[in-house]
Order: structure tokens, then sequence, then C-alpha cells
């Protein structure tokens, strides 16, 4: 069994859609161990819990720094001995030292196609920007923030009449296709990263998106 923790921030969207695809049989092998979030009130944590899967919260206001929390949540995460770790809307900018404890199984999804608008209010600047497409990224992580080889990404057209919880709308239903699908690569291990570029091997494999259930 590959062990999955997951991390989150708040309304937990993200690692909802991958409990759903557990749930639906799509995630073979894969088991759920942890979710841990860096805020009580983190909606998620109660889905978490009422699925069955155990949750801590790890507050990072009660740390000296960065740094400190940095440390404190990679003791929490090893605790659950995971081989594979998801940030799912988890609003943290995260240490060198913490994503290199981690590199090579830590996953995270951006709401935009990177390399265009890292950071925050991606859909505003996109909007601003007048890009005709816009979507999200899932991509392994790296210390520069936002950067890192790209697993998947899912474009969605941007329309003239899209204001940017329209727009959010549309990307995060694609974003509760794709996060599934790149976790189940991962615990398929089909993920190969050569010279900063993700390979996919075996791609001539089932199309496991098929098997993705999409959330309401
Ligand atoms: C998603 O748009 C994700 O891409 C971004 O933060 C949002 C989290 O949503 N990093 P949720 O908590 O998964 O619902």
């Amino acid at each position: 069994m590959k062990r999955i923790v997951i991390l989150i921030s708040g309304r937990g969207s993200n690692m909802e859609a991958i409990i759903q695809a557990r749930d639906a049989g799509c995630l073979p092998g894969a088991e759920i161990v942890a979710v841990i979030a860096n805020r009580a009130d983190a909606k998620g944590l109660e889905r978490a819990a009422a699925a069955g899967i155990p949750t801590r919260v790890l507050e990072h206001k009660r740390f000296a720094d960065r740094a400190a929390f940095d440390a404190a949540l990679a003791e929490c995460i090893e605790a659950f001995q995971p081989d594979l770790v998801v940030l799912a809307g988890f609003m943290r900018i995260l240490t060198e030292a913490f994503v290199r404890r981690f590199e090579g199984r830590l996953l995270n999804i951006h709401p935009s196609l990177l390399p265009a608008f890292p950071g925050l209010h991606t859909h505003e600047r996109a909007l601003e920007a007048g890009v005709r497409i816009h979507g999200c990224t899932v991509h392994f992580v790296t210390p520069a923030l936002d950067h890192g080889p790209i697993v998947i990404q899912a474009a969605v057209p941007v329309l003239d009449t899209d204001d940017a919880t329209s727009l959010a709308a549309r990307v995060l239903a694609q974003e509760h296709i794709v996060y599934p699908q790149a976790v189940r690569w991962f615990v398929e291990g089909r993920l190969r990263v050569v010279a900063g570029r993700v390979q996919l091997l075996d791609a001539g494999a089932p199309a496991a998106a098929l098997c993705v259930p999409q959330p309401d």
C-alpha cells in the first residue's frame, strides 16, 4: 500500500476529490493515512474525519518562525510514514529544508497554467492579462514557489462574461479531475522526473482519467 498524507488549509475540495476517487476504487494500492491542517477551522477537517481518516492540526501561529513550524510539520507528517505528501490548498510557503526532506514525493496543485501566474490571485491576474485560456497545474514541489516538474495540466477557456468567481469555478472543476489523476499515476509508480521534466511511464496504459469520478 502507498501511504498518502494530505495537507490542507481550508475548504478541502481537492482533498475531497481524492477521497472520492479512493472510494470509487480509482486509487487501488493507495491509503490516505492522514489529513493535516495548519488551521483548526479548516473546513476540510470535518470531511476527512467523516471519511474515517485521522486528522491533525498544527497551527503555524503557535510557532516562533517558519523554520520551527516546518520542522514540526515534517515530524508530524513523518509519523505517518508517507510515500506521498499531497498539498491540497495548503496555503503556506514551505522552507527549502522541508521541501528537500520530501522531494520527489511532494505534489502541489496550483490554479493557473504554470509557469504563468505563480503566487496568489491567479484568476484575477489571468483576467487582467486578458489570456484566452487559463487552468490548473499539478507539479512536484521544489524550493522555488509554484515551480517544479509538471505532472498534468488542464486548460479552460476564459469567457468575455467571466469574473474571478466564475473563472475560479471552471478551473476548480478541472482541479478535481487532474489531482486524483496525478495521485493515481504517482501511486502506480508511473511518474519519473528526468532533467526537470516529468515522464509518464507506460503512457499506453488504460486511460485512468475515465475512472475518476467528477464531483458536483
Ligand atoms: C485550489 O484552487 C488550489 O488550486 C489552490 O487553493 C485552492 C484550494 O481549494 N492552491 P480546496 O481547499 O482544495 O477546495
